[in-house]
């Protein structure tokens, strides 16, 4: 499959540039102009990947050489922040997300290998328990804005107890979500937020802790670990 940029539309996509300070690195990630939700950058995945950033600058070797999951990454920018601060970086989403996904990283390969890090992009339906993904083990797992639909809710929760009873590592999550001002996400959301606490410590972070210019009171942000 070629993951070039002609093999889009050249008027479909348009870029949009990140700036990790930490490190002087500008990410160019391209989004489309029409989609579906894993075609655009969402506030909640700047929030988690920014936090990424501060959590280098306090302590240098947080991400180096380390791996990193994550899940439903749209475009991206999580992973790709991850994987440009060092870390050894495994991207999914569902199969249809990948082709995007992949052109973002070929077109921040090299800024990425500079750093010591790597990313490649694979696919990963939650709830899937056939993946061959569901062997590997990690030291960290990200997640932005997954929390949207009612079928996806067990089946997350699911996915992310599978990478947590692991043999040797034993994962810490951040998971980002924006809190929409609408009934049915709030339901999922409370939903979804009882599921996590029976099964993980769930510890919010707060705002002081997180980057200066990229936190909200509408996006949450937790480090969730095995109970
Ligand atoms: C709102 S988008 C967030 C994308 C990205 N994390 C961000 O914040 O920019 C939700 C993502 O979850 C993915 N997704 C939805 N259902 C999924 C499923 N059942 N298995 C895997 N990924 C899924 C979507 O394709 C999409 O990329």
């Amino acid at each position: 499959m070629s993951h070039r940029r002609s093999s889009f539309q050249s008027n479909d996509l348009f870029p949009r540039e990140i700036d990790i300070e930490v490190c002087l690195k500008t990410l160019k990630i391209y989004q489309k102009i029409e989609g579906d939700v894993n075609c655009v950058v969402w506030d909640a995945s700047l929030v988690l990947a920014k936090y990424l950033e501060t959590m280098c600058q306090n302590k240098p070797e947080f991400l180096s050489s380390i791996r990193v999951l994550e899940l439903g990454s749209g475009l991206g920018v999580v992973g790709l922040t991850a994987a440009t601060l060092g870390a050894q970086v495994t991207l999914t989403d569902l199969p249809e997300a990948l082709p995007l996904l992949r052109l973002n990283i070929n077109e921040n390969k090299s800024k990425i290998s500079s750093m010591g890090g790597y990313a490649i992009a694979e696919s990963l339906v939650w709830g899937d328990s056939t993946s061959q993904i569901l062997k590997e083990e990690f030291d960290i797992i990200v997640l932005a804005d997954c929390v949207y639909y009612e079928e996806a809710l067990d089946p997350l929760v699911q996915t992310l107890q599978c990478f947590t009873n692991t043999i040797t590592k034993k994962p810490t999550m951040y998971l980002t979500q924006e809190m929409r001002d609408s009934e049915v996400q709030k339901r999922l959301w409370t939903k979804f937020f009882e599921k996590l606490n029976e099964i993980f410590n769930v510890e919010q972070i707060p705002e002081e802790e997180q980057h200066k210019n990229y936190r909200s009171p509408d996006i949450l942000l937790f480090k969730i670990t095995k109970k």
